[in-house]
């Protein structure tokens, strides 16, 4: 009997504990559900659930948007409370009801359409209580990630830059987007980056002793597998003596007095030089102006062969006479020095056509370096062309 009586007062006991808790529970309202986290893009609508139970009288429920600015309150109850703009019968802010079937709790869902950047944040729901200070509301947060393909920031990112030889200096490329996107710097024209690799990864591109061969055009590229990738180019610039480069050292022409040649030389250099083709006379150089002899051309510069920053220049000799076969030199100047590029003319014989022969072949005196081997072979070609055109002949 003793023991009957303990049980039955220890079963009471335990009902009056669970009958206060759950009369604590049932009058306590409270958000029962996690809010759970959307990801989204740009023009859709998304969805944020706060499901609530034991709601009474002089409570609500408030969506509060966390902007890093201050709170927003987006809504209280099914009431928004911001600027809420209808377009196409629909509106931007929205809060939906959903009783569960047992209608114990009760779902306020957050509706947000055309979803723009600025709705990337934290939502807070809670429970506002009369009575109750706000820091004791029953509150949950949850996030909308508004995916953002990447854009470059131009204020802090790189687009020019001007260095002098043998000076440290770095590349920034600054981008932005949703997640935070990667960045990778490559060259233009496919070189070497100054690290000595073809790819660097990161914001910041060292460029340590500067070197002419770091002058151009190079590329940083912000990804974030939301496409389009964003991309920037940075012009570098390494102030330099201009270097000469000429594409063939050595020119050769029928000497006849009617044709053409062309001398070409490619400069590179930072300031930009300015360009004269040259000869010696004795000791002393003199520069070659336009006229019916000497033509000076700049070409275009968006010539497939020019790595950027060259600069290719012609020289066009006309009516070519043996005087004529002497060493041009291609001179380019600027503050920090002078380059130079020989090309030597030398006599040819090559001759096509039928032409040849009422061409006068002899060299008209006066040339000294290139009177040699070309004149020699001259002398026994033409007799050679001859007997060959005479030998078709008979057949
Ligand atoms: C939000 O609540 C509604 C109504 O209960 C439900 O249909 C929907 O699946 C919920 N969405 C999420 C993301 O929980
Ligand atoms: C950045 O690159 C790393 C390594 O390649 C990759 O795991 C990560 O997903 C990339 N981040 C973004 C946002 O694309
Ligand atoms: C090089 O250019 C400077 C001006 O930039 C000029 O003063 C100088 O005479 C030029 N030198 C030659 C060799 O042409």
């Amino acid at each position: 009997m003793a023991t009957y009586y303990s049980t039955r007062q220890y079963l009471l006991f335990l009902a009056t504990v669970f009958g206060i808790i759950s009369l604590g529970q049932c009058q306590e309202p409270g958000i029962v559900e996690d809010i759970l986290p959307v990801v989204t893009r740009v023009g859709l609508t998304a969805r944020l659930n706060c499901t609530v139970a034991r709601m009474t009288s002089g409570t609500a429920v408030q969506w509060t948007f966390k902007n890093p600015r201050g709170d927003e309150i987006i809504s209280i109850d099914k009431d928004i409370q911001v600027l809420n703009e209808l377009k196409g019968g629909i509106k931007d802010f929205e809060v939906q009801t959903y009783d569960s079937v047992r209608g114990d709790r009760t779902t306020y869902q957050l509706v947000i359409s055309r979803i723009r950047p600025e709705f990337h944040g934290t939502y807070e729901c809670s429970i506002t209580i009369t009575g109750v200070i706000a820091e004791h509301w029953p509150r949950e947060t949850g996030t909308i990630t508004v995916l953002q393909a990447p854009t470059i920031r131009p204020g802090s990112t790189d687009s020019v830059k001007m260095l002098e030889k043998g000076s440290s200096s770095s590349l920034v490329c600054d981008a932005f987007g949703v997640p935070s996107p990667n960045i990778t710097w490559v060259r233009s024209d496919g070189k070497l980056l100054p690290t000595g690799k073809a790819i660097f990864r990161g914001r910041t591109m060292p460029i340590a002793f500067a070197d002419v061969d770091f002058s151009g055009v190079y590329k940083c590229v912000a990804d974030n597998s939301i496409k389009p990738p964003a991309i920037s180019l940075a012009q570098v610039y390494v102030a330099q003596e201009p270097t000469v480069r000429v594409l063939q050292d050595s020119v050769g022409q029928f000497a006849n007095g009617q044709l053409k040649a062309k001398l070409d030389c490619i400069v590179q250099g930072y300031p930009t030089p300015s360009v004269e083709w040259m000869v010696y006379d004795g000791p002393r150089r003199r520069a070659l102006t336009d006229s019916d002899k000497f033509d000076t051309t700049k070409q275009a510069t968006d010539t497939q062969n020019l790595y950027n920053g060259e600069q290719w220049y012609t020289l066009t000799i006309n009516y070519v006479q043996a005087l004529d076969f002497r060493d041009y030199f291609c001179v380019g100047n600027n503050t920090y020095g002078e380059g130079v590029g020989k090309v030597t003319l030398f006599s040819t014989t090559e001759c096509q056509g039928p032409l040849c022969y009422s061409m006068d072949v002899s060299p008209s005196g006066g040339s000294t370096k290139s009177f040699g081997f070309a004149h020699i072979w001259t002398v026994f070609t033409g007799p050679a062309l001859c007997l060959i055109a005479f030998i078709k002949y008979r057949a």
